[in-house]
């Protein structure tokens, strides 16, 4: 597929917004040296302003200048970058990137996607693009052009890429120091993976929202109702299956893996969430999905979604 990248170039420049793909979900990007593009996410997102966005960059010489890499974090990027890690890292004095990105915190949220239009796009550019998922604050992200709420598309320029590789959001680390990191939100990375990098580290899996403004309270969610690990269906429900069992909708039921494949199952996850949140049902039933490896991350989305907050 050839896609003409210019006016997505030229609006990036001007300061405005796009819409883009990357190997996780699409992004709702802007320059992230621009205080003024940078409100413009917030407020098209209804994004409370204590929550940073993560920075793309082309390479990593472009984190390196405007970024302290400790030893393990590096170990990290070495292995996963581009790819589906943000390493939150401290910012030098020096650096263009605007404050307001992480609410005025010196640490931000960096990573390289692994998604050929983003790199495209970041190699025309000299600045690197701030970039929420691309949905309103707490609601569904989308693997999907066709996921985007009106809203955003009226207010963004879209560039198309397909349905997104791997269909779930990174994985955010912060090392602390060489004994000690933390993951701030589980993603496309499983923490088994982070381990067998840097072994002699200790990995806490925080849930505190102070420390990861994004988390806790009710997210990544869809507008109906949802019932997880159940072992019944109602008969208002739709149903969100996974693996092979006997449980039945008589409304509509889609299957994120009957051969019960983890990574088929989050390539899915979205695309399923928003078909069925369509459908003519009160709310979504959703199978257990066992929690290890890319299920731990399903289960953390879904517990979100599922809060009552
Ligand atoms: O895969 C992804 O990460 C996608 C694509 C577009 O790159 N982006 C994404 O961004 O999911 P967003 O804003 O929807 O989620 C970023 C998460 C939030 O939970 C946020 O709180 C956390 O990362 N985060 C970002 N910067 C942070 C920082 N400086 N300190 C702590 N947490 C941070
Ligand atoms: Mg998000």
């Amino acid at each position: 597929m050839k896609i003409n990248l210019d006016k997505a170039i030229n609006i990036l420049k001007n300061g405005e917004l796009i819409i883009f793909p990357t190997e996780t979900v699409y992004g709702l990007g802007g320059d992230a040296t621009n205080k003024k593009t940078i409100k413009k996410i917030y407020k098209l997102k209804k994004r409370p302003i204590i929550n940073p966005i993560i920075c793309h960059f082309k390479n990593i010489n472009q984190i390196e200048k405007n970024f302290l890499i400790t030893p393990r974090a590096y170990d990290l990027a070495n292995k996963f970058w581009p790819g589906p890690l943000t390493l939150i890292l401290e910012k030098k004095d020096s650096s263009h990137i605007n404050s307001i990105l992480s609410n005025n915190n010196k640490f931000v949220g960096c990573r390289i996607p692994n998604n050929q239009i983003a790199l495209n796009l970041l190699n025309e550019i000299d600045f690197p693009i701030a970039a929420p998922s691309a949905n309103i604050s707490s609601k569904l992200s989308s693997t999907r052009i066709s996921h985007i709420s009106d809203i955003l598309l009226k207010n963004a320029y879209f560039v198309d890429g397909g349905e997104s590789l791997y269909g779930l959001e990174s994985t955010v680390v912060k090392v602390i120091d060489d004994k000690n990191a933390q993951i701030l939100r589980l993603g496309s990375i499983t923490l088994e993976q982070i381990k067998k990098i840097i072994p002699n580290t200790k990995i806490d899996n925080v849930k505190n929202s102070l420390v990861s403004p994004g988390q806790l309270t009710k997210h990544y969610s869809p507008n109906k109702n949802i019932r997880i690990n159940v072992d019944y269906v109602k008969e208002d429900e739709s149903l969100l299956n996974f693996g092979s069992n006997d449980l039945k909708s008589k409304i509509l039921e889609l299957n994120l893996s009957h051969d019960s494949n983890l990574e088929e199952a989050s390539k899915n996850f979205y695309n399923f969430l928003h078909i069925l949140d369509k459908s003519n049902c009160k709310g979504i039933a959703i199978a257990n999905i066992p929690n290890e490896g890319l299920g731990k991350t399903l289960n953390d989305r879904l517990m979100r979604a599922a809060s009552i907050e």
